[in-house]
């Protein structure tokens, strides 16, 4: 068996007495994809937030390339090698597409400077590849804010994966895109993993059968089925808290 990238074991999280995670064991291996989803309020959010450091847990550990990061601050376990992608984008808007992939490709951060004319050869190929993956290549002059929406999350994606993260973590890349965006979002998470690793919560099930990845189910806090699509998807008890529950409401973050 592999090792595991991340193993998280028996974490708890608990808000002023409310537990929003307990006991969860959850892992990942290398150089692949993991969906987390589950109804809102889940913890979805929450495992993300503890696996990052934002969080601290009651209990429990954080397993990253065999060491316990459950207490590290959270620039440590960036510089680690673990990326978050927020819902919101966060992509600077008034600059062009090219610009915003410069930036988040610095090795060295320097703002003042004419981002362009200060580019190594490495830095300047990494931003190529990264348009190519991340299908924005004839918009790269354009300005951030002009883009549709679908393809903000994309620049924002190829943003993170510019600083060349082992395990990326992306909290509802799909929100508010198109039935088409969504489709070419979930082809853009399936070349990452040929260099990274992938978790994404999402709660959109044409989008995570796209995936064609193993699902893991989490339902107040718990961990309530793991599997693939299909086995998720048929499962009496995840069909009645959340599947069957999401034809009558659609979900939100
Ligand atoms: N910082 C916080 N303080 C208090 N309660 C929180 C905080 N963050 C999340 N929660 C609560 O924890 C539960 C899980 O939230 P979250 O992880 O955001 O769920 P999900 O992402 O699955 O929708 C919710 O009931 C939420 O209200
Ligand atoms: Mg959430």
């Amino acid at each position: 068996m592999p090792e595991k990238l991340l193993q998280v074991e028996n974490l708890s999280v608990s808000f002023d007495g409310f537990k929003a995670l307990s006991n969860v064991y959850f892992s990942i291996d290398p150089l692949s994809i993991k969906v987390l989803i589950g109804p809102n309020g889940a913890g979805k959010s929450t495992l993300c937030d503890c696996i990052i450091g934002k969080v601290r847990a009651a209990e429990g550990k954080i397993i990253y390339k065999a060491k316990d990061i459950s207490r590290s601050p959270e620039y440590k376990i960036s510089q680690a090698g673990i990326c978050r992608k927020f819902q919101a984008p966060g992509i600077l808007e008034r600059l062009s597409v090219y610009d915003n992939l410069a930036i988040a490709s610095r090795e060295k951060r320097s703002w003042q400077q004419n981002l362009r004319l200060n580019l190594s050869k490495t830095e300047k190929e990494r931003i190529e590849e990264t348009l190519e993956l991340i299908g924005l290549e004839t918009r790269r002059d354009l300005q951030a804010s002009l883009l549709a929406h679908g393809e903000k999350q994309w620049l924002e994606i190829g943003m993170v994966v510019s600083q060349n993260p082992d395990l990326l973590l992306l909290d509802e890349p799909t929100a508010g895109m198109t039935a088409q965006e969504t489709a070419k979002t979930a082809e853009l998470i399936r070349k990452l993993v040929e260099k990274h690793t992938v978790l994404v919560i999402d709660h959109d099930m044409t989008f995570v059968e796209l995936l064609k990845a193993p699902v893991t189910v989490l339902h107040q806090g718990q961990i309530l089925k793991e599997g693939s699509m299909e086995e998720v998807r048929s499962d009496p008890e995840v069909i009645s808290v959340y599947l069957g529950r999401a034809h009558e409401e659609p979900m939100h973050a």
